[in-house]
Formats: structure tokens, sequence, C-alpha cells
């Protein structure tokens, strides 16, 4: 195998999901204090009061203890190179995760073990399996006391809809729990805590050892001997194409707090996810191992640095070596550029590459060229990557500037801010006055569109809501824009268009879309659109 090769098929890339406060962040640094980014816990995130979370870098996110925006992560662990997505953890930022997870090839669910299934966890989940992507779940917080193990496991299976396949088990809760029973190896593996700020301590004992009742109690050992009976009767068999379809996951058990399972389940996970994967371009598929570069931008992050107020663009890397010095073909813009200050985030800091490869997230600075779904590609090719789908708004405004003499920063601001992907904004030429319309997949959107226009481009808002809730794209069959006056439109329906010259409908009701649907037979009406992908 090349270096170039190796590179490649040493990289996994995966996105990590949970409801608030299940701990995902805890678990995604013990993950780095495992691979030597990081030399103790408490480097990506401090406590609560002082929260300093690497993905933490809009003010907001830290008044109100959030994660709004994803961020990124490498670092390596036993010879793979290993790309991890932080996602948003509130439901309104659900598009946003939708979009990390398009750079993803797998994901990590984070479930609280007390609590089991969350309300956030079902919308993520269903993010997930609109990609099929492969789901491997770790249940955490063992150190506290738990629900029932297969109740956690029969809830994930009938509220998420995937079979489930506990690859280990665990031995007691809360106080009492000692560690987890490998079922392939059939070995147990005993934590000894140290606070939780190193790496613990894990013995393997074998089932049949003599010691085991000293080692986790009678009653423990008598409980493992049972309960791994039921499981190997009733669960489902290991099916790894399965787990690669999104069709089967994968669970593991344990406490990212104590360490406890954290390094069995990275062990196990890197060895069943794939090495990058393709990506499709129309008809084509796009293979990691193909020899020339190629990327896509899946989210845009403008002042991460306030100093500077900078613009990244991030992308996923689907095939072939970056280089930092060679030019690339931005397909969309139609030139050939070269990307500025090319850098990856390790742990807490960021910096400069010189060289990345297919599976790697690597953000560039954006001079305001590029949007999300965006394609580059090496000189002389001029595939797209399939776009990445715009949710459908559910909340819209109206907006304008307080102060009318700064409309020129109020729609500059509106408009960098959409192309981040952020909101979606959508004008009225239709009707007698131009307006803004702001739309929203959650409300927090709006606050931080208002935060953001105040803090980076100096303009109060007025926004007045609106009383739609859906909105679908409109697909013609000549292509042809559409005439309002040969639309059949009834109450509480607006014809819009973005600012690609898309035209859209927006509808207060579900009964409204399907009254204007049969009476438009004209029109197809979609659900999830182009947006600001051209
Ligand atoms: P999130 O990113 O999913 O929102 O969760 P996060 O890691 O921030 O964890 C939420 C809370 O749960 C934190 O406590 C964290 O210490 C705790 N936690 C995470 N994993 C475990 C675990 O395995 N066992 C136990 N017992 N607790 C766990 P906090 O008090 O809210 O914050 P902090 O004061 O610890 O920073």
């Amino acid at each position: 195998m090349s270096k170039y090769e190796s590179e490649i098929s040493r990289r996994r890339t995966f996105a990590i999901i949970s409801h608030p406060d299940a701990g995902k962040t805890t678990l995604t640094e013990k993950f780095l204090l495992y691979g030597g980014a990081i030399a103790q816990a408490g480097v990506v995130k401090g406590k609560k009061n002082s929260r300093a979370a690497t993905s933490d870098w809009m003010e907001i996110e830290k008044q109100r203890g959030i994660s709004v925006t994803s961020s990124v992560m490498q670092f390596q662990y036993e010879g793979f190179c290993i790309n991890i997505l932080d996602t948003p953890g509130h439901q309104d930022f659900s598009e946003d995760t939708y979009r990390t997870l398009m750079a993803a090839d797998s994901a990590v669910m984070v479930i609280d073990a007390a609590k089991g299934v969350e309300a956030q966890t079902r919308k993520l989940f269903k993010v997930c399996a609109m990609r099929d992507i492969p789901i491997f779940t770790f249940i955490n917080k063992m150190d506290r006391e738990a629900r029932d193990s297969f109740e956690l496991l029969e809830e994930l299976e009938k509220e998420l809809g995937i079979e489930t396949y506990p690859v280990n088990w665990p031995i007691g809760c809360g106080k009492d729990f000692k560690g987890v029973y490998d079922r392939d190896s059939r070995k147990i593996i005993h934590f000894t805590s140290n606070g939780g700020a190193k790496a613990a301590t894990a013995t393997e004992v074998e089932l049949g050892d003599p010691n085991l009742d000293d080692l986790i109690t009678p009653q423990l050992h008598q409980q493992l001997t049972d309960e791994i009976e039921l499981l190997d009767g009733a669960a489902a068999e290991f099916d790894l194409d399965r787990v690669r379809h999104g069709k089967l996951s994968p669970v593991f058990f344990g406490s990212a707090l104590t360490n406890f399972g954290v390094e069995p389940f990275l062990e196990h996970f890197l060895r069943m996810t794939t090495a990058p994967l393709p990506r499709t371009a129309g008809d084509t598929l796009i293979d990691s191992l193909d020899d020339n570069f190629s990327a896509f931008v899946f989210k845009i992050q403008a002042n991460m640095n306030k100093a500077h107020r900078d613009r990244i663009a991030f992308m996923r890397i689907v095939s072939g070596k970056f280089e930092a010095d060679k030019e690339v073909y931005h397909v969309q813009g139609g030139k050939k550029i070269r990307l500025s200050r090319p850098q990856q985030l390790m742990a807490a800091e960021r910096e400069i590459i010189e060289e990345a490869y297919a599976g790697d997230i690597i953000g560039v600075f954006d001079p305001g060229i590029f949007s999300i779904g965006d394609t580059l590609c090496a000189p002389g090719k001029k595939f797209k990557f399939d776009p990445i789908p715009t949710f459908a708004p559910e909340h819209f405004r109206r907006v304008r500037s307080l102060d009318t003499m700064k409309r020129k920063q109020f729609l500059k601001g509106m408009e960098q801010i959409a192309q981040e992907g952020a909101i979606q904004i959508f004008k009225t030429p239709y009707s007698g006055m131009e307006e803004v319309i702001v739309g929203v997949v959650g409300t927090l959107q709006f606050d931080v569109l208002e935060y953001r226009l105040k803090n980076e481009y100096n303009v109060d808002l007025y926004m007045e809501g609106l009383p739609y809730e859906y909105l679908r794209w409109i697909e013609t069959e000549d292509g042809e824009p559409v005439k309002e006056e040969d639309l059949i439109l009834g109450d509480g329906v607006k014809l819009v268009e973005d600012y690609k010259g898309n035209q859209l409908l927006l509808f207060a009701t579900q009964w409204a879309i399907n009254w204007t649907d049969e009476r438009n037979k004209q029109l197809t009406l979609l659900e999830f659109g182009g947006g600001w992908q051209r």
C-alpha cells in the first residue's frame, strides 16, 4: 500500500449526536484524552460557569450554555486518524446537524442511561435515518443509577425503529458499576476508577475466572450470567453489513465521566466503521482513493475569531490529497483558486496545515465566495457533488432594520448570514412592497439572527411574526418561472422568491398546501429545496 493509500484508509470521520446533557462533550473529551490530543480532562469543556468548549465560539452559546454551531476536531488513536464532528445540542439547529452528517461517514449517539431516548435524540435520529448513516450507540452515565439495560434497548428499538446489538453489557450501575462484559471475546473488562482525570485502569478477566465473585460480587456475577443467557438467546445477530447501512446499531455501555468503557467503545467502533466513503456527483461515484482532490463545503461559519471578523468555510475532502500550495477549481464560482489559510482543529487549537487527505475536514478562509454545498476539485474537472438539501423552514417573520438609514448593512448582514445557511431569506417581488421575510426551522435561530446583526453589523432589527408554517419549493413542467396571475391561490398562501430567484410558496396550514396542490396541476410542490445551493 502506498503512503497515499494508507493515509486515506486509516481515516475515520464521524459525527457525535445527543440530547443536551447526555454527555456528548464529555465523551468527545475522553476520546481526545485517549488519543493523546489533550493531556488532561477539562480542556475541551471547563466547568459550567466558565464553559470554554471549543465549539462555544459564539457569545450566544456561552450565554445560553448551548452549542449552536458544530465544530470539528482531529486526533490520532492506534494508527487511526480520527475526525470528530460535533453537532449542535439544540433541536432548533437540526438543519446544521443534517449538513454535518453529510460530511460524516457514521454517527455516535450518546444516551443518558437514566433517561433513555429523549426528545432531541428522536429528532437527531430522524435526521441520521434520512441518510441511512451507520449509528453507534453509547449508553452513558452508568456510574449513576441507570434504567434496566434490556428496557433501554427495547426503548431504542421501539422509539427509533432501529435494531440494536449490544456489543458489551454493563455489570451493575451507580456506585456498583464494575465494568462491561465483552460479548465477542466473552471476557469481562473490569475498571478501577481514578477520578476520571486519566485513562481508567482496565483489567480483562475470563468469565470463568475463580476470582470473579471477589471482583464484582457474587450477586452481580449471578445477574450477569442470567443476563448473558437472555441476551444470547434473544438479541439480534451481529451483521456488519446491516450496521453499515444504518439498520442495526451496535450498543455500548459506559461512563464517559469516569472513563469506564470509553476505550473498548473506541476500539470496536474503529474496527466496525469504514475508511472514508465515496460521495455521489450526479451519475458518478467519487471514491476516496481517486487520484484527484475533491471536496464539498458543508458549513460556513463567520466570526469564529471576533478580532478578525473572519469567515471560515468547512469542507469535507471526498477524494485525494489536499496540498496547500496547489490550485483547486471552485466549480460553482467557475474559478481556479488557492485555498487560503487551510486549517484543522486539534482539541482547543487551530493549526494551519500543509496537507490533508480524503475523510479529513478542513476549514479555509472564505472571502465570501462559498455557499453550502459547493464543490472544489482538481483543475480540469468540473463535476458537482449532489446538493445538500435545505430544510423547509417552519417559522417566518417579516424583518427590517429599525433605522431605515442602515438598510445597506441590514441587507449585507442578512445575505451573509443566509449564505452561511443559518437562516433562509425570501423577497416579495409579487406584492407591492419589497419586504424581507426570514424563515427558520427553529425559533432560536431568530435570536441568533438578531444578536448577530446587532453585534456584527450594528443593526437593530424589527421583526414581525407571520402566520405561515410551511414552505414548498415550486417546480414547473417547463422549468420556466410561474406568473402569479396564472396561479389559483387561496387565503394564507404567499408567493415569494429566494435570493437565487427560485420561486416558493408559503402556507399557513397543511390544508392550504393540499388545496393549492389540487388546483394548480402545472406545479410540483417540493418539501426540500435547493435553497442556497446552485
Ligand atoms: P452534552 O455535551 O451532551 O450537553 O453533555 P456534557 O458532556 O456537557 O455533560 C453534561 C453533564 O453530565 C455534565 O455535568 C457532565 O459532567 C455530566 N456527565 C457526562 N458524562 C457523565 C458520566 O458518564 N457520568 C456522570 N455521572 N456524569 C456525566 P454538569 O454538572 O452539567 O457539568 P460540569 O459541572 O461537570 O461541567
